[in-house]
């Protein structure tokens, strides 16, 4: 059972420089459902995610503004409240209201310096197939059509104290890691982590604080991922690298970037997580078959490429 019942990554808000040119990657292209707009703001959620949103887009820069995980049950809020001051981070308590359609809640500024919020409830929108005889996907997806976000890649000066972060005050365990040795003591240069079941609901590799390397959209299987880059083909979408395999997560992937230069990722496949399941381990001079299997190198854009 999960220490502080965080159940997955629910949101991501990120900055775009411009709203409209985000809309034609997220709506058309992603085929995300937009879900509410106002002057600044649009709200997306993917065919298959059940709560009102789960990408809020900002006008004005680029960027992380913070990401949304969600807790099973209200009085889950205080003990991550505890953990969190413990661990000696900077917390409020945020009201229901502050984000659209959320509940109240905790907001917390990680030893990273990003912004993590913790709710434990979102206005529920349903799906098109809904959950009575449900059809296995909605008729007319549009473009790649992804039915959920999956997790978020962050970057940190100091990842084994972001590791201890998630794991002490949320809960999250680690599935792999980059380390400097298998000594109790080494560095980590990377950390997969995750609240449940999946392989990742968070990812942190070595880097300037506060900062975005990535967030991912789920897809089925590897034909989708092939698909979906057929997609970014038809819409000229900025394709980083891909499609390959992952080594760490055993993930299959492509990274692209929105018009504003956020990172994307669609994502498939990786092994099913449990907590009891020991750390994979990768050395760094692995690192480059550890992210992309195949190529077994890192390019340039993807190390120095943050937003
Ligand atoms: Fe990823």
């Amino acid at each position: 059972m999960p220490l502080h019942g965080v159940t997955r990554l629910g949101y991501v808000h990120a900055r775009v420089t411009d709203l409209s040119e985000a809309k034609g990657h997220y709506g058309n292209t992603m085929g995300l459902y937009p879900v509410h707009e106002t002057a600044d703001r649009v709200y997306y959620k993917g065919w298959d995610e059940f709560d009102h949103h789960s990408v809020v887009l900002e006008a004005g820069g680029v960027g992380l503004v913070k990401l949304g995980f969600k807790v099973t049950d209200p009085s889950d809020i205080e003990g991550i409240e505890k953990a969190a001051q413990a661990f000696g981070a900077v917390t409020e308590r945020m009201s229901a209201g502050e984000n659209l359609e959320v509940s109240d809640g905790l907001r917390i500024v990680s030893p990273s310096d990003h912004v993590i919020e913790i709710y434990h409830g979102m206005t529920m929108r349903g799906t098109e197939v809904g959950t009575h005889n449900p059809e296995v996907f909605p008729r007319h997806l549009v473009g790649v059509g992804a039915p959920r976000i999956d997790h978020a890649l962050i970057t940190a000066e100091d990842v084994k104290t972001m590791d201890r972060f998630f794991h002490e005050v949320l809960g999250f365990y680690a599935t792999e890691r980059v380390v400097t040795s298998l000594d109790a003591d080494a560095d980590y240069i990377g950390t997969w982590m995750t609240a449940g079941n999946t392989v990742h609901d968070i990812a942190v590799i070595g880097g300037p604080n506060g900062k975005l390397h990535h967030f991912a959209f789920q897809l089925t299987d590897w034909s989708e991922i092939k698909k979906a880059g057929d997609f970014f083909a038809m819409d000229d979408v900025s394709v980083d690298i891909g499609p390959t395999q992952h080594g760490i997560t055993r993930g299959e992937t492509i990274y692209f970037f929105d018009p504003s230069g956020n990172r994307n990722e669609v994502f498939s496949g990786g092994y099913v997580a449990y907590p009891d399941r020991p750390t994979v381990n990768w050395t760094p001079e692995q690192l480059g078959k550890g992210i992309f299997y195949i190529q077994r190198e890192l390019n340039e854009r993807f190390t120095t490429v943050l937003t």
